[in-house]
């Protein structure tokens, strides 16, 4: 028998998301609000974060259940002190068919101009950039650090000639307060190899205060860039694609928008996502994970550690987005729902 798994919804499990530290140097206004991630808030000790070798034989165990791609996130990963050595030891490792992963990180982009160079030299493969808008003035509202448009920008094409792509830049789309710079975006990066995705702004965690309201659907993105440039449908690349895609007419690249509110894809989700404190979250909107650094620090083998990751997936049945969907406004929210910061996008 191989190791390969399925859920209680026949989903295998092919994407294991991993965040290796529950800081960050924005303060989001739709992740980590300042009101709540101030200058009191407890992030982890030191001591609670899994070490490089954990997450590496975490990671070694999840690739024999058959996951084919790793994305590093946090919180800001390039803010993990020596990043660069855990990433050495995560490009060594093969899939169960013999081939090196799908390594990949997401990031905020503020670091990246600077270390560029060190992650792709250390095995990274590429790299998604978060970016909410070109407007200095817009971009400093939801980053709410004062952080320049123009060093992102300069993160994103240190990170093009280093190789480290292709090159994905994700914008969260909050209704009123960035929703003017969706085609400005578009265009900016139209005949560029570079790809942007639009997000709808979820209900994760319980700090953001999220509204139905002001979630701009995709369909209304795509509406508003289409009636500038038109664009037509493009097929997914895999099953469980998160982004559905579209291209410019008459060439000039593609973009993407990922739809997690209005049009739910739950049905082929694969990912797992494991915390910076080594527990396993099923889904993004999971209020509970599965500690595996417990059994890691107990001193339990290998094979016990492979059996709880089979037991856990086999048990999943999440599907929060499609729930959500179903009833329209804030499910959950009588349960504290665990920090996107703390699990990772
Ligand atoms: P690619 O392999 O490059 O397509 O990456 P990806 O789209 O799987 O990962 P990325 O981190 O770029 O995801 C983009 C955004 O999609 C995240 O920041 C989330 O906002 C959202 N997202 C990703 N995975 C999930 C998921 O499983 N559920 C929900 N509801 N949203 C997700
Ligand atoms: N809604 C949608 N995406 C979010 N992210 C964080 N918070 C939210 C939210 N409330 C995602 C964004 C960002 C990444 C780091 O996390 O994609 O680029
Ligand atoms: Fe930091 Fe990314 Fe959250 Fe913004 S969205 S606060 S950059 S982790
Ligand atoms: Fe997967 Fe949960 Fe997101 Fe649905 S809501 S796509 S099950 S992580």
């Amino acid at each position: 028998a191989n190791g390969l798994l399925s859920d209680t919804l026949g989903r295998p499990l092919h994407d294991l998301r991993i965040s290796v530290t529950d800081r960050c140097n924005f303060r989001c206004v739709y992740c980590m609000p300042k009101e709540v991630f101030d200058k009191d808030y407890r992030f982890l000790p030191h001591s609670s974060l899994l070490s490089f070798e954990e997450i590496t034989r975490i990671a070694r165990l999840f690739i024999a259940h058959g996951v084919k791609k790793i994305r590093l996130t946090g919180g800001e990963p390039l803010l993990r002190k020596n990043i660069e050595h855990l990433i050495e030891m995560l490009a060594a490792l093969r899939t169960i068919d013999g081939e090196p992963l799908d390594l990949t990180l997401t990031t905020n982009g503020s670091l990246l101009a600077r270390k560029a160079r060190s992650l792709k030299d250390a095995g990274l493969q590429r790299v998604t950039v978060s970016l909410d808008a070109l407007d200095d003035a817009v971009f400093q509202r939801m980053n709410d650090v004062d952080f320049p448009v123009s060093a992102v920008l300069e993160g994103i094409e240190a990170a093009h000639q280093a190789g480290l792509g292709p090159i994905k830049i994700n914008m969260v789309v909050k209704g009123g307060m960035n929703d003017q710079e969706i085609v400005p975006m578009a265009r900016h990066f139209k005949d560029t190899p570079f790809i942007v995705r639009f997000i709808e702004y979820m209900d994760v965690g319980s700090s953001n205060g999220w509204k139905m309201d002001e979630v701009v659907p995709s369909a209304e993105v795509v509406r508003r860039i289409s009636a500038e440039m038109p664009l037509v449908p493009a097929d997914p690349n895999y099953i469980g694609e998160t982004a559905e895609r579209w291209r410019h007419a008459g060439g000039g690249g593609e973009i993407g928008v990922i739809s997690s509110v209005t049009q739910a894809f739950c049905s082929d989700c694969s990912r797992a996502r494991l915390s910076t404190e080594g527990k396993v979250y099923t889904c993004l909107f999971a209020n509970h994970g599965h500690d595996l650094r417990a059994l890691l620090r107990e001193g339990r083998s290998d094979e016990e550690i492979s059996a709880a990751i089979s037991h856990l997936w086999q048990l999943r049945g999440d599907r929060y987005s499609e729930l959500r969907t179903a009833s329209t406004d804030g499910l959950g929210k009588q349960e504290r729902k665990v920090e996107m910061s703390y699990i990772g996008g």
